[in-house]
């Protein structure tokens, strides 16, 4: 590792760590949707201040953060294991139930090879497998979601037709056209540099097959979005991009847009009704940054999008 940094910010102490070694970015679990119980989590264990840590200080710390990374996707773990069978492993705006009209729309067929590019916990690979019969690789940077992952795969009893492994997306270990497809979802805001991850699953899927996104876009107001948000605490581990931009590199990348749609009227009735049924069980942080997301999608600062590419035949 040549090069590393991270920001340690956030009022609480240790929230987001964003740690680039070089041609390797990470960011860790902590930003994910249900990080909040996380930093809760953390708080318990260690408390650390308020303010940018210079590299000797960090490569000390290194180690120590690693560790509690890996006690928090510890328990993440537990709890997302005993909730995989009930479609609970969906870390995405709409949960299981836009994992499907997602899918719905990719033409999937049973034995049709797909790659899932930042899997989480497998929700979205798991279902692929089980509802379509597809032999799914899912690839996610934290290496405790892909363990998760295998041991919900076993739950699911879909070991024969899972993969999982800790990979980067910008950096993938697959050969040239191996996959019919390759879909990610909800990633794109947590990569601060999208053009590596875009390039590269154009490159590992077949020529005529799809690359599709369901992600949150930068919209017009995003300029005045609130955090924090589920998938970061400030602007600065905050990484949407708008339309153009992203539609400009997947066009860089080799790929033809199919098809954009904007599910913003989805988002804010999913996110109101999920807020409505947890509304006793969520955590006051948790609870203010899902109120921040809606708010934001609501003031057109940000908005989730699916984007269907397809790769010239
Ligand atoms: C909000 S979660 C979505 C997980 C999953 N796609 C789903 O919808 O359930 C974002 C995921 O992206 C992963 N991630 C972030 N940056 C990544 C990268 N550079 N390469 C691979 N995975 C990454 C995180 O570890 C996390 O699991």
């Amino acid at each position: 590792m040549n090069l590393m940094r991270a920001f340690i910010n956030g009022h609480t102490g240790l929230n987001t760590i964003i740690i680039d070694c070089g041609k390797f970015n990470a960011q860790p679990l902590h930003d994910i949707f249900m990080g909040d119980e996380g930093f809760d989590f953390i708080q318990r264990v260690l408390f650390m201040p308020d303010h940018f840590l210079p590299f000797l200080f960090l490569r000390i710390w290194y180690p120590v953060i690693m560790s509690i990374e890996s006690e928090i996707a510890r328990h993440y773990a537990k709890k997302e294991s005993s909730e995989i069978a009930r479609g609970q492993g969906h870390l995405h705006i709409g949960g299981e139930h836009a994992t499907r009209y997602f899918l719905d729309q990719l033409g999937l067929r049973p034995d049709m090879s797909v790659l899932d590019i930042g899997c989480g916990v497998g929700g979205p690979a798991l279902l692929a497998a089980q509802d379509y019969g597809c032999h799914v690789t899912g690839i996610d940077l934290t290496p405790d979601f892909i363990e998760t992952a295998r041991a919900n795969a076993k739950t699911a009893a879909l070991e024969s037709r899972t993969i999982f492994q800790t990979a980067n997306a910008g950096q993938l270990d697959f050969a040239d056209h191996c996959f019919d497809l390759a879909i990610m979802v909800h990633v794109g805001m947590n990569i601060p540099d999208k053009e590596p991850v875009y390039q590269e699953a154009a490159r590992v899927i077949k020529p005529g097959g799809l690359f599709a996104i369901y992600d949150i876009l930068a919209k017009d107001h995003a300029a005045k979005m609130l955090y924090p948000c589920p998938w970061a605490r400030s602007i600065k581990t905050s990484f949407l991009t708008d339309w153009r931009t992203t539609a400009d590199l997947l066009s860089a990348a080799g790929l033809d847009i199919v098809k954009q749609e904007d599910r913003t009227d989805y988002a804010i009735d999913a996110i109101t009704r999920m807020m409505e049924k947890t509304a006793n069980t969520l955590s006051e942080f948790r609870r203010g940054a899902m109120q921040n997301l809606l708010t934001n999608i609501k003031n057109n600062a940000c908005g989730p999008s699916i984007i269907i590419t397809r790769k010239p035949a």
